[in-house]
């Protein structure tokens, strides 16, 4: 059945099942590989992206529930240019990298509804995006950095 999405501020039609996840269809119908696929049941964040600004588990919702526009890794900046994108770099936060699409997009919405988030808001906005490679710390410093725009406290 067709869907129109509208996804980095483009619109697209898609014709797909309704219970399709919007993972699948990001990764495997619009070929946007940057959502990553960690475990598929909710627990792991790797495939956080923003509905309508808020994060969301792209491997738990069913396309035929999004209803506001979707922006995923590709989107958060033209030219990474973001001012997360650019504290990552800074810190050097990732190291196998697989997770940090998801942590990007859930540390996005955070900035967007708390521009001066604490080290619990931080924790609180971040728990369900997890990192094997243990970057927690630096992500969290990031997250300061950015929110204090680019400046070390
Ligand atoms: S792949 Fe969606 S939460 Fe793990
Ligand atoms: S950087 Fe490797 S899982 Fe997070």
């Amino acid at each position: 059945m067709p869907y129109k999405l509208t996804v980095n501020g483009q619109s697209k039609t898609v014709d797909t099942p309704p219970d399709m996840p919007l993972l699948w269809v990001l990764r495997d119908v619009l070929n946007m590989k940057g959502t990553k696929f960690g475990c598929g049941i909710g627990q792991c964040g790797a495939c956080t992206v923003q509905i309508g600004g808020q994060a969301r588990r792209a491997c738990q919702t069913q396309i035929s529930a999004v209803n506001a526009p979707i922006t995923t890794i590709e989107g958060l900046s033209a030219d990474g240019s973001h001012p997360l994108q650019k504290a990552w770099l800074e810190l050097d936060v990732p190291q196998c990298g697989y997770c940090q699409a998801g942590q990007l997009m859930s540390a996005a919405a955070l900035l967007a509804s708390k521009p001066k988030p604490t080290d619990a808001d931080i924790d609180q906005a971040m728990t369900g995006n997890v990192c094997r490679c243990g970057t927690y710390l630096r992500i969290r410093e990031a997250i300061h950095l950015a929110a204090n725009g680019g400046r070390k406290a």
